[in-house]
């Protein structure tokens, strides 16, 4: 099978993770490493007997490259992806897809109309939980209310990273991966409220403790609450979901989840069939776009999900 070259920009944890996925793929053949750190850059590219380019845009213009894997702080991804796309190269980005809205839409209009892939690292796409949520949801009636509360402990190894907002934005954007699950079962808002407390916010953006919370209203109906609170007192993360629907309750509760109707409680049933990775994903629709266009709709929901954190600024 034809091999699909493609180039890693960014040389942190992410980019480690990929290159890990992507190395035990016999059909991907990785061209170069771009980073603006020198020393971690070339340190990875060597791991990976790959040549290392210190500045993204001379590795997106190269002609030996398919596709780019954007693995950068969150503050360049748009910039990156659209600077791919115009370059005429499929486009794999972490997550969120933007830090600017009119970015993330320039870059679906713009792979629609060059036929190109354009991934965001949600891992819904390639989960049995998402899906069997997703169908358990479409049984149980319309939506009244979901709930999402997250508490993050202490700042961890790279704490610039999550409490920067210039570097990654509100918390809300941060988490863009709390959001992007449940824009895809119940789409779009029509009203985002937004709370933000800092503790100890700096004037390089920099804080201790945060509280971020939205509110949202769907174009369906139902209303969506986020909560997040950061660097807080608690020993471990702890995350709380539930789904209130009018035929019933959908919840995470003791780290399984449960739906309750008023004839009882049921576990609810996740299939073990195999998934591909998201990288593997991301290849197989490489392929098919030199037949059809792309389907785009999981991209279309990476930026209704930005919409809503970018309403939080
Ligand atoms: N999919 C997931 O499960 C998942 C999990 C964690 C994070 N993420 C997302 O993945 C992204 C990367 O996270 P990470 O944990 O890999 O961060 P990281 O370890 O700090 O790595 C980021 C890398 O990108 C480089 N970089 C940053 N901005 C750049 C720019 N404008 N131009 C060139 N290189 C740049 C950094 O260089 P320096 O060393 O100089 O900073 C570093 O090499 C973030 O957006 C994060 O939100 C996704």
């Amino acid at each position: 099978m034809t091999k699909i070259k493609i180039g890693i920009i960014g040389s942190g944890g992410m980019a480690r993770h990929h290159l890990t996925r992507f190395s035990t793929m016999e059909t991907a053949d990785l061209i170069a490493i771009a980073s603006r750190n020198e020393q971690t850059g070339t340190q990875l590219a060597k791991e990976h007997k790959t040549a290392f380019i210190p500045e993204w845009n001379r590795l997106i213009e190269r002609e030996d490259i398919d596709g780019v894997v954007i693995c950068t702080h969150n503050d360049s991804h748009g910039e990156i992806a659209l600077a791919a796309l115009q370059a005429d190269k499929h486009v794999f980005v972490e997550y969120p897809l933007a830090s600017d809205i009119s970015e993330g839409e320039s870059a679906l209009r713009l792979a629609e109309k060059q036929g190109l892939v354009l991934r965001v690292s949600h891992p819904e796409a390639v989960s049995n939980t998402h899906k069997a949520l997703k169908q358990r949801i479409a049984e149980l009636g319309d939506l009244l209310l979901t709930s999402f509360v997250r508490l993050t402990p202490g700042r961890g190894a790279r704490p610039e990273i999550l409490f920067n907002l210039p570097v990654s934005g509100t918390p809300a954007h941060f988490f863009i991966y709390h959001i992007y699950p449940i824009v895809d079962f119940f789409g779009g808002a029509t009203s985002v409220k937004k709370n933000a407390v800092y503790e100890g916010l700096r004037e390089n953006g920099q804080y201790d403790r945060f509280v971020n919370t939205l509110t949202v209203e769907f174009k369906r109906g139902g209303i969506g609450q986020w909560t997040w609170a950061g660097g807080v007192a608690i020993n471990a993360a702890e995350e709380h979901e539930r789904y209130v629907l009018t035929e019933g309750t959908i919840s995470d509760a003791s780290g399984d989840w449960h739906s309750t109707t008023l004839s009882g409680v049921t576990p609810l049933s996740i299939p073990d069939s195999p998934q591909p990775t998201l990288q593997e994903l991301w290849f197989s629709e490489i392929r098919d776009a030199a037949d059809h266009p792309p389907n785009l709709e999981d991209a279309a929901v990476a930026l209704e999900a930005i919409r809503i954190s970018l309403a939080s600024d």
